[in-house]
């Protein structure tokens, strides 16, 4: 390797301008003195095939993929890790010593990586976990919930169907239930999750009275911008122990440098900082 030689990692997604990943790996790249990069690279759903073959040449080591190519880039990788498989989608790509791409996904750890930090009663909250959203994010935390040792994970979400696919997917445990029925079953909710867009600044405010949500029950939203939503404002004030979605953005960006670079880098209030700062 040169003295010059700068490895360069970034993010692939359409759009792509707006993420926060950059001042993340920025600020550990910095921190840990590496001679590396983190760099946007918009990459339009048809060009996916082409950047991942600049990919294998070795232009990067590694890159994150966010939205909308989490699912497509699966058909470019030599090989692709369970936990990746069952959750159906790849947010991390490394580029092998031998040129072959290998993908998995770190969104799960993300989340529990998040939660386990801010509750300390986190295992308590697995009791009787509700999910609302049945998208590619909803995939990721209940994968994380089953492996973390959730018996039973009611999911809910506009359509139906979405919810009965992962019931499908991920068994038993996993229990469907039509979007009407969201505030009735929180009343045996130990957790609440909201992995929908809904609340985001943009998106249509995610319309539900926690009014049978027990106090004692953990209330985690993906959202993070706005950091504290609706959800976690009413959860608050009802006095459950929120999370918000910043956490999970910074956990999950944890385990894909270390994947690359070999450190379990640092996640300090300083960095939370900086990252809400980046917006
Ligand atoms: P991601 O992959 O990031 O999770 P997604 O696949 O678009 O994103 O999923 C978004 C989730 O938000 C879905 O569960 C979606 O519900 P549908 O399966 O019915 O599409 C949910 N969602 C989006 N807009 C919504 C709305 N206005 N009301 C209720 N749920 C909504």
């Amino acid at each position: 390797m040169s003295e010059t030689f700068i490895a360069r990692t970034g993010v692939m997604g359409w759009p792509v301008a707006h993420s926060r990943s950059p001042a993340i790996h920025g600020h550990w790249l910095r921190v840990y003195g590496l001679r590396g990069s983190y760099q946007l690279c918009p990459v339009q759903p048809d060009e996916v095939k082409g950047f991942m073959q600049r990919l294998r040449s070795g232009e990067l080591r590694g890159v994150n993929v966010t939205v909308p190519h989490k699912e497509a880039v699966m058909a470019h990788l030599d090989h692709i890790d369970e936990l990746a498989r069952s959750i159906g989608a790849v947010n991390t790509i490394t580029r092998e010593e031998d040129g072959s791409l290998h993908g998995t996904n770190t969104d799960a750890y993300g989340f529990i990586a998040h939660l386990k930090k801010e509750v300390p009663h986190w295992k308590d909250a697995l009791a009787h976990p509700v999910i609302l959203g049945a998208g590619g994010a909803a995939r990721g935390v209940l994968k994380a919930l089953l492996d973390a040792g959730a018996q039973h994970v009611i999911v809910t979400n506009r359509t139906f169907e979405h919810a009965q696919a992962l019931a499908q997917v991920f068994g038993e445990q996993v229990e469907a239930r039509p979007w009407d029925e969201r505030e009735k079953r929180l009343a045996d909710a130990s957790l609440l999750v909201n992995t929908t867009s809904l609340g985001m600044q943009g998106k249509p405010p995610l319309e539900l009275s926690l009014e049978a949500l027990p106090a004692s029950a953990v209330v985690y939203d993906i959202v993070y911008a706005p950091l504290e939503t609706q959800l976690l404002a009413d959860a608050n004030a009802k006095g459950c122990a929120t999370v918000d979605g910043l956490g999970m953005l910074l956990y999950q960006a944890q385990k894909a440098f270390e994947r690359w670079w070999g450190i379990l880098p640092e996640v300090t209030p300083e960095l939370r900082k900086l990252v809400l700062e980046a917006a």
